[in-house]
């Protein structure tokens, strides 16, 4: 992952830097406007982290003690460290067979009287399945609140992520589809008290400068980043279509490789922004040990599911074989070279090193 740093990026920084308040300055809310506008909300509210931008959204919705959230076992951590941290309680749902997000068929025998909220999460910038989701949570009067950290700008059923849920959540980490240069999150929403609580969780709890509504935290997005994300947001599109043209070059020439299973195609009407092109085989760590050898790195996102981390296994006593799906993606995803300013033969190559593996295997040799 290369984040792109361009001269435009360099000077409003500057700009930032020397013209505006550092903490809260105007770039902040402009990129939070042009956040919301861009998501199809009524608000944005610009958090410290995508992990923070979660946590806030839970209480901002009064979530919290004795609440239970339901979410997927297969994503980064910080999804279900973030219910942790608004003090409720993670529960999770396997993710579907043959897909990477939840499995809206497992979700409702896995929910107590206490579920509060459900967090799908669209991994790898390809939504996760809302509509029967949605019904779920309509039916029990919960909210769902989408974490969009690696989504920026897919869509489902023609609607932006994070504008579907009650509330959507985005990062800004440096290797995601745009970040700030820095850590950074966003919480979107149309509900208008939620984006209130939000604005004073973020900012120390506070309702004025010196009188308090909640105990909130230190979670502001810094003006320099906000000035520099205003600009990513600008480049975006363009850099989702390239993801998307390297994702489409994968598919086409890895198809119908023995041994490899390419990612889910989109449904109509939906929109991956490629965050990762993760393909699945059983040849995972022979085909990483090739690639690796040629000079070429790929990573594994995730290698163990969040269930099975250890402070999930002290804290919830969860073992092997609970979330069998998900446990199986973990033994098998492989995510290819993915950025915007890898080049076409630079793709080929990939291509030629993980075909060359398949019919070495299946070749037996
Ligand atoms: C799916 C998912 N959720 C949550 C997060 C947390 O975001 P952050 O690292 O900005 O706290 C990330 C990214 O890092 C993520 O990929």
């Amino acid at each position: 992952m290369r984040p792109v740093v361009d001269n435009e990026m360099l000077e409003a920084a500057v700009r930032a830097l020397q013209n505006e308040k550092l903490v809260l300055g105007e770039s902040v809310f402009k990129f939070e406007e042009e956040f919301a506008r861009f998501c199809g909300t009524r608000f944005a509210i610009s958090t410290g982290s995508g992990t923070t931008a979660l946590q806030i959204a839970l209480q901002s919705l009064g979530i919290g003690y004795g609440d239970e959230v339901l979410t997927t076992p297969f994503s980064f951590f910080a999804t279900s460290n973030a219910v942790i941290h608004a003090e409720a309680t993670p529960t999770f749902a396997d993710v579907e067979d043959g897909e990477f997000n939840l499995d809206p068929g497992k979700v409702e025998p896995r929910m107590t009287p206490r579920t509060r909220a459900i967090i799908p999460v669209h991994l790898y910038g390809t939504p996760a399945k809302m509509a029967p989701l949605e019904e779920i949570a309509e039916e029990r009067g919960i909210p769902l609140i989408e974490d969009a950290c690696q989504a920026h700008g897919a869509e489902y059923q023609e609607k932006r992520v994070g504008s579907i849920g009650e509330a959507g959540c985005f990062s800004f980490y440096t290797s995601k589809n745009m970040t700030v240069c820095g850590d950074g999150g966003m919480i979107t929403t149309n509900n208008e008290e939620l984006a209130e609580a939000a604005r004073s969780f973020r900012d120390c709890g506070r309702s004025t400068k010196y009188t308090m509504a909640r105990i909130g935290y230190t979670s502001r997005l810094n003006t320099v980043n906000a000035a520099i994300g205003r600009v990513q947001l600008k480049r975006l599109p363009e850099w989702n279509r390239k993801r998307q043209a390297i994702a489409n070059l994968y598919r086409k020439e890895l198809e119908g490789l023995e041994g490899i299973i390419l990612p889910p195609a989109t449904r109509s009407g939906e929109t991956s922004v490629y965050h990762l092109f993760v393909i699945r085989s059983p040849l995972r760590d022979r085909l990483m040990g090739r690639l690796e050898a040629n000079g070429v790195e790929a990573g594994i996102h995730y290698p163990t599911p969040i269930h099975l981390q250890g402070p999930y296994r002290n804290k919830f006593g969860y073992k092997e074989g609970d979330f069998p799906v998900s446990e199986k993606l973990a033994q098998e995803v492989l995510s290819l070279p993915l950025y915007t300013e890898l080049i076409e033969e630079e793709a080929l190559d990939v291509v030629r090193i993980v075909r060359d593996t398949a019919h070495m295997e299946a070749k037996g040799s």
